[in-house]
């Protein structure tokens, strides 16, 4: 059975690479993974005078994300970090109800400079390693696709034979990594 995935987008842009690289992995890999994009864009900013009742958005949100089995982060990276909209949706995360708390999670991410995110990915791990948040997140298999504009088709899909070897061995140490978490 595929595992039930909430894709979390850190981007809130129509034509968001992150997002057309989640689609192209929810049809690939449909045998392993049942990818739910978990949209932050309806997501309130976060105030603390708010967070013990939510509003929608955010509650929305929070429950498809505690409803998920596991959970894929795709992270672009704004001015060396995390973009804003994906920090106040984890911020959200983190309060009542601690929805990302031990979810195997996993992380990709592109950018069309070189460097592919990387600096948003280690911001990410270190943010979600406190432990109001503390996912069981997959070690190593850091995916960093730089130049997305360049490996990918008019119909949104991976053309670059290297990216897609990759992608496939880290989707398939996810699957042996969840069933070797979930229960613990
Ligand atoms: C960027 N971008 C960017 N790229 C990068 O490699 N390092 C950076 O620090 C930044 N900073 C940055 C700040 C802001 C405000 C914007 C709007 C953009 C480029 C960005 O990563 C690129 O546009 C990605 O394609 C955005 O991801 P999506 O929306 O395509 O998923």
């Amino acid at each position: 059975m595929a595992i039930k995935v909430a894709a979390i987008i850190g981007s809130n842009r129509k034509e968001s690479y992150n997002l057309k690289l989640i689609e192209y992995m929810k049809k690939r890999y449909t045998e392993q993974l049942d990818i739910e994009v978990v949209s932050i864009n309806d997501v309130e900013m976060f105030s603390a005078d708010i967070e013990d009742n939510p509003p929608k958005g955010a509650m929305d949100f929070k429950t498809k994300v505690r409803n998920a089995e596991a959970v894929l982060f795709a992270v672009p990276e704004y001015n060396f970090s995390i973009p804003g909209v994906l920090k106040n949706a984890i911020d959200w995360m983190s309060r009542s109800g601690h929805d990302l708390k031990d979810k195997p999670t996993f992380i990709v991410g592109s950018s069309m400079g070189v460097l592919g995110s990387v600096r948003a990915q280690l911001h990410l791990r270190e943010i979600i390693s406190n432990p109001t948040l503390q996912p069981k997140l997959l070690p190593g298999n850091e995916v960093y696709i730089g130049s997305i504009h360049t490996k990918m088709n008019e119909q949104n899909e991976i053309t670059d034979q290297g990216t897609n070897d990759f992608l496939d061995s880290v989707v398939n140490n996810f699957v042996e990594f969840y069933n070797k978490v979930k229960s613990l």
